[in-house]
């Protein structure tokens, strides 16, 4: 099966969070099962630039104000088409937002451009094969759906993945007339979305199959305080919805060859940890003695719910705790932060930033890695500590409740615990967990018992991608 995978970040030549991580690993996870993934990606400076030599292989006159290049080529092993298109993408920073932290004015063009020259590719009316296959992933490849829904056939079969329900792609009336789709879109079967126009919308009406990436959200989704306005519609397309786990990148996340790492360690020889906990806690500024070393690796927005961590502070500090973090995004929270690590040296210690290799040292070598998300699609960094050793302690939601097991008496007895949930994200809730987790570790056998189970369950790509490998197959095959 050929697919064309549409998006506006692959790791690692664009990155503001998890859906980077997917749509950069799903085409090396879905290569063994016969699907042959191309990747459409706006040109981005940091794109175009990991492309030297990149070949043009499609040309548009007029890509909504100025001309545009289709550019093929490699980088980094992705089989990647990106859209030159100066007068849209070539800005440095942030694919979404200015200087002054505002979204683009144009980002309406800009994605409706993702969305125009995906379709296009998608019934081979570029110049390029048709793939079977056009998946779209969130609100900025949404529009292809929209667009090849009123294009002649024939046309490829569309996937739409739903990564964030909080993002939608909603965009005034008035930019309508610019989009070149006809009269009849503008409607509550076509792309109108609450008087405006829904990029996500878009892709969720007209899309063939629609996954999210966790079944539990799947289920979210469907009720309003999830499908934030789209849930009617979801649940009117029950039938083509399903919800499919995320993996991580096992080779990039793998503990015994981590370059990054203090000293290398596995499920079988846990040993090495010891280092890492230590070579963590110096970085930090951290006196960890033997209380939980309690770690954060996160975007910083309320998503997350790092702002009932920091009210929680006191509790995670009584029980012995210490916290390391490293996050960036909202600036109340990123202040908040630095704020209670001046206030409690020795026992906070943050880092404000993006920083991969940070990321790594603090899953080989934090105790417990803390996900209070007020919802998750999914959640990759739980993931990447069950596979390292750090205990997840998060939030029943979404893909948080999917992946991890929680240690209540039942699964310990059964042998199966892998971290600590807990319900409803609250303060309070957060705060007999965070109790909860540092009485575990009082009990040194259970806790490695936990921690060797989560060393040892799958969170690779495997499971996955054969489950998108069948839904490809399965829609190729349908008429
Ligand atoms: P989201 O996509 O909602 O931000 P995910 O858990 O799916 O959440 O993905 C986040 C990704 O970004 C993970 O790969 C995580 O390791 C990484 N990450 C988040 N914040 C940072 C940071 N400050 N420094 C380095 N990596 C980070
Ligand atoms: C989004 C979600 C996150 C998910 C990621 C990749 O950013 O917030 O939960 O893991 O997409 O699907």
């Amino acid at each position: 099966t050929a697919v064309l995978s549409v998006a506006s970040e692959a790791y690692p030549l664009v990155k503001t969070g998890g859906l980077a991580d997917v749509v950069g690993a799903l085409p090396g996870a879905l290569a063994p099962h016969g699907v042959a993934v191309r990747t459409l990606l706006p040109g981005y400076p940091s794109v175009l630039s990991a492309m030297p030599g990149g070949e043009v292989v499609a040309h548009f006159d007029d890509l909504f104000g100025g001309p545009a290049e289709i550019v093929a080529a490699s980088p980094r092993g992705l089989d990647v088409l990106a859209i030159d298109a100066p007068h849209l993408f070539a800005r440095q920073g942030n694919p979404y937002v200015g200087p002054d932290g505002r979204d683009w004015d144009d980002n309406a063009l800009r994605f409706a451009a993702v969305g125009k020259v995906a379709a296009e590719i998608g019934r081979g009316a570029a110049g390029l094969p048709a793939p079977d296959i056009v998946h779209m992933h969130d609100w900025q490849a949404g529009l292809a759906a929209a667009y090849l829904a009123f294009a002649p056939h024939p046309r490829p079969k569309t996937v739409a993945t739903i990564h964030n329900m909080a993002f939608q792609g909603w965009f005034p009336a008035s930019v309508f007339g610019a989009l070149g789709l006809p009269e009849a879109a503008f409607g509550i079967d076509g792309v109108e979305y609450f008087g405006g126009v829904g990029y996500l919308k878009a892709a969720l009406q007209f899309a063939d199959r629609i996954t999210t990436v966790s079944p539990s959200y799947a289920a979210e989704i469907m009720e309003p305080d999830g499908g934030l306005g789209l849930d009617g519609l979801l649940r009117a397309r029950a039938d083509v919805v399903s919800g499919v786990l995320n993996g991580v990148d096992v080779e990039v996340w793998n503990p015994e060859t981590d370059p990054t790492l203090a000293s290398p360690y596995s499920a079988a020889n846990p040993g090495g940890r010891e280092a890492n906990r230590r070579a963590l806690a110096q970085e930090f500024g951290l006196d960890v003695g033997d209380g939980v070393l309690f770690a954060v690796i996160s975007r910083l927005s309320s998503q997350k719910g790092l702002d009932l961590l920091a009210d929680a502070i006191p509790t995670l500090l009584g029980v012995g705790g210490t916290l390391a973090l490293v996050g960036a995004g909202e600036s109340w929270l990123e202040e908040r932060f630095s704020r209670l690590a001046a206030e409690h040296p020795g026992r906070i210690g943050v880092f404000i930033g993006y920083d991969e290799r940070k990321a790594h040292l603090v899953q080989a070598g934090a105790d417990a890695l803390l996900v209070p998300s007020r919802f998750e699609p999914c959640g990759l960094t739980q993931l990447c500590a069950l596979r390292y050793g750090a205990l997840p302690v998060v939030s029943r939601v979404g893909g948080l409740a999917d992946t991890v097991i929680d240690a209540n008496p039942a699964a310990i007895a059964a042998g199966v615990a892998t971290g600590v949930q807990f319900s409803p994200t609250t303060q309070g809730a957060l705060e007999a967990a965070l109790r909860r987790t540092a009485a575990l570790h009082a009990d040194r056998d259970l806790w490695t018992r936990i921690q060797s189970n989560g060393m040892r369950s799958d969170v690779s790509w495997d499971a996955s991608a054969r489950t998108y490998a069948r839904l490809y197959a399965e829609l190729a095959r349908t008429t």
